[in-house]
């Protein structure tokens, strides 16, 4: 029986040619960072996610720095998530108002909100963090919603969303089939759609989407910049639809320009459509066909976000796809680290990256990978924990189980 390799990257070498990209400037403006974060900074409860060093980690596989953004822990909902629905709906709430700007959280901000706009429901399509990062802030500024999900969606992440207010619909097929259905539903019931993802004629409120993750890039340079760190050197970013790594690639092109870190965009390979997209390369957006069955739940879609494609088009340095063994490994080298590294708690899709990157410094076949991204003791690698442990019953499989280990021919690493 033949093994998947745990690492197939293919290089998209224009993206080191491009000096300005037009989409990182239509979708991350100059300001945008500090605006997004300003308004997080509102919210009650808010909180700088902490930023943890793995600095034996990153000794034992040859790097200078291992910088995690930790957002296991965001605003209590276990993903980064939440940062974008609740970006997404005040700015919503405050273009329909024609209002400049609006103290959404204060007494006077949600009675106004009332008053002008009424009853509202807010819908969405999630494989469960942005469902239940929307169903949060909806409830939070005392709106409904209904958030869809795909029938292989676990019951521990329906019960997270119905926690938050929300009324919970399960669809036949999978995510992207979860988007088509809540939009056509919406149109028919009057809700206001959600989507972390866009389609022609469907784009200011995705845009929010991947603005309102920008803010955890905003604290990540601060948190960096008090090690004496400028900007880390390499970036490992999973993706789904691609609005995260849109919003890390775009955020970085913006502060850096050309100068900005090298990149890596991470996908399952059940469900790798940005890879196969630059594998096609001929600048558009392809789907991924199949039942995308990967245990990465967060990262199971078929379907990239055109906007984000275009982002990622211009500015990701390597795609690289992996089998769900990457992603478990990923999630016990957080949770048993070297003695002196602090652990990190980090589920499926949280954990691909990290999975990736010990691959990638330790597998002799990644040697040109190496070589091609210049990753080596100089270089201060962030990866971003986007979630905690969202979905327990799974997590206590791989962790303590052992499920989906990884095979005895990729056991053996080389010396650094
Ligand atoms: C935990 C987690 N990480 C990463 C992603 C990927 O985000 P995107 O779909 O924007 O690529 C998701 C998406 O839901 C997620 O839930």
């Amino acid at each position: 029986m033949t093994v998947t390799p745990p690492i197939t990257w293919i290089d998209n070498p224009r993206a080191s040619t491009i000096e300005h990209s037009q989409a990182v400037a239509d979708l991350f403006p100059p300001h945008i960072a500090r605006q997004t974060r300003e308004f997080h900074s509102r919210i009650p409860g808010y909180q700088i996610s902490p930023l943890k060093s793995l600095p034996r980690l990153a000794a034992m596989l040859g790097l200078g720095g291992i910088w995690v953004k930790d957002e296991s822990f965001r605003l209590s909902l276990s993903s980064f998530k939440v940062l974008g629905g609740s970006y997404a709906i005040y700015s919503f709430v405050k273009e329909a108002l024609g209002a400049e700007s609006l103290d959404i959280f204060s007494d006077e901000g949600m009675k106004l909100v009332r008053e002008q706009l009424g009853e509202m429901t807010f819908a969405a399509a999630t494989d469960g963090n942005h469902g239940r990062g929307v169903a949060w802030s909806a409830t939070r500024l005392g709106f409904k919603s209904v958030i869809y999900v795909h029938e292989n969606t676990s019951l521990p992440r329906i019960r997270a969303i119905e926690s938050n207010g929300a009324r919970v619909v399960v669809i036949k097929g999978t995510y992207d089939d979860a988007v088509r259905q809540v939009n056509e539903d919406a149109q028919r019931n009057g809700w206001q759609v959600i989507s972390d993802t866009s389609w022609p004629g469907y784009e200011d409120v995705p845009r929010w989407v991947m603005q309102g993750y920008t803010t955890m890039f905003s604290e990540a340079q601060e948190q960096l910049a008090a090690q004496g760190i400028i900007k880390p050197t390499h970036v490992l970013v999973q993706a789904g639809v691609g609005s995260l790594a849109a919003a890390t690639l775009g955020f970085y092109s913006q502060l850096f320009g050309a100068g900005r870190p090298k990149s890596v965009v991470v996908e399952p390979d059940k469900a790798a459509c940005l890879y196969l997209s630059a594998e096609i390369g001929d600048g558009e957006p392809h789907s991924f066909g199949g039942d995308l069955d990967t245990i990465m739940a967060g990262l199971a879609c078929g379907d990239p976000n055109p906007q984000a494609w275009k982002v990622l088009w211009d500015t990701a340095d390597v795609f690289v796809k992996c089998p769900d063994y990457v992603a478990a490994k990923g999630m016990r080298v957080y949770g048993v680290p070297l003695a002196g590294d602090p652990f990190v708690v980090s589920g499926e899709s949280g954990a691909a990256t990290l999975g990736a990157l010990t691959f990638i410094m330790q597998r002799p076949e990644c040697a040109p990978l190496r070589e091609s991204l210049g990753l080596d003791s100089r270089s201060e690698v962030l990866l971003i924990n986007s979630e905690g442990n969202t979905d327990p019953d799974e997590f206590r499989k791989v962790v303590w189980m052992g499920r989906h280990p990884v095979p005895d021919a990729y056991q053996q690493t080389v010396e650094i």
